[in-house]
């Protein structure tokens, strides 16, 4: 019999594809998805879903206990540029359901957590090219703080309490499933949409922006390796740098004309251009690679060519 999993925000843009990957892995009724709000027809059908609020420990508490979950991934937060729109309630969302997991495992209700960070945690006065995983860290995003905040608690609950919490901070994800959820990123998902739809893009950022950005089968990949490794691998705990590739908007356009030679885009930075400067262009992600053996197998070409056959 496999253990039983529990996913918090499972609708979300990874969520979805976390769950269903987790599922077919060990088996539908061995992974509980749960959010505030209903999935995709794919994903409803897939296996049992819970509505739960996880910022609601008494109810969270309840499940955990019912199903007997052994480990849970909390993906339910409010991202980016949301959170800049709602900062209280983004405050609360990303750290109380933090908090509720990890005093979950800290009494040994459950065994073994991921949560997710991001590139969000480095700010203007992080260096930009090849950020290293050890490097000055003072975000100046809402959703920054809260994720660099839940950092540095994952990192105290292991020391303090031996919770076996683990994470990586991922980098702006590009997927085809799910709509992305409210982040800086999400051009890099629209821009396949429209590119079919409408042969043409309006951009939300310059044209030069370059972030670090990755596919989403290798963000799954990554998730399902690191909780894969003996605990002993993860030094970090913290949160791991993550790495697959690093491009614009502009060799984002390039990359499509090569499918659809017409495509046409232009620019009109919006308040997301701000929070796009203070991250990262490129990151080291040599510690990922060496601990638990990392590495990404999409880089923009293979990207593009699997975002336009599959939206299609
Ligand atoms: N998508 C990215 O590019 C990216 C990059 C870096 C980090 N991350 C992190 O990965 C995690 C998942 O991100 P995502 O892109 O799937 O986000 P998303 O916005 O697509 O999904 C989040 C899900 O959480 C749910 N949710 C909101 N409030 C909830 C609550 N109180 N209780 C339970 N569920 C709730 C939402 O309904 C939604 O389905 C987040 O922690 C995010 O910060 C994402």
């Amino acid at each position: 019999m496999h253990k039983s999993i529990l996913i918090l925000g499972a609708c979300g843009q990874i969520g979805t594809e976390l769950t269903l990957a987790l599922r077919e892995r060990y088996g539908n009724q061995q992974v509980i998805a749960s959010d505030i709000r209903e999935g995709s027809a794919q994903l409803m059908a897939s296996g049992p879903f819970e509505m739960l609020d996880a910022t609601n420990y008494g109810a969270l508490e309840d499940v955990v206990m019912h199903y007997e979950i052994e480990e849970v991934y909390l993906m339910a937060a409010m991202l980016s540029a949301t959170a800049e729109k709602f900062p209280m309630r983004a405050w609360n969302l990303n750290m109380n359901s933090l908090f509720n997991v990890l005093n979950l495992a800290k009494d040994k209700k459950i065994g073994k957590v991921f949560w997710p960070s991001s590139i969000a945690v480095f700010g203007p006065n992080t260096p930009k090219e090849n950020t290293p995983q050890h490097t000055i860290m003072e975000p100046s995003t809402v959703y920054g703080v809260s994720k660099q905040s839940g950092e540095r608690w994952c990192d105290y609950y292991h020391k303090k309490f031996g919770v076996d919490v683990r994470s990586i901070r991922y980098p702006g994800l590009i997927s085809w499933k799910t709509a992305p959820g409210g982040g800086t990123t999400d051009f890099a998902v629209d821009i396949y949409i429209q590119a079919i739809k409408e042969g043409k893009y309006s951009c939300f950022v310059s044209e030069e922006t370059r972030l670090p950005m990755m596919y989403m089968d290798d963000a799954i990949r990554a998730t399902l390796a690191i909780m894969d490794a003996d605990a002993e691998q993860i030094r970090v705990r913290s949160s791991y740098n993550l790495a697959a590739m690093s491009f614009s908007p502009a060799d984002m356009a390039a990359s499509i004309r090569e499918h659809i030679p017409g495509f046409s885009i232009d620019y009109e930075p919006d308040f997301r251009q701000a929070i796009a400067d203070s991250w990262p262009s490129s990151i080291d992600d040599s510690e990922a690679q060496k601990d638990w053996g990392w590495s990404p197998e999409f880089d923009l070409e293979k990207t593009t060519r699997e975002m336009l056959t599959n939206l299609k």
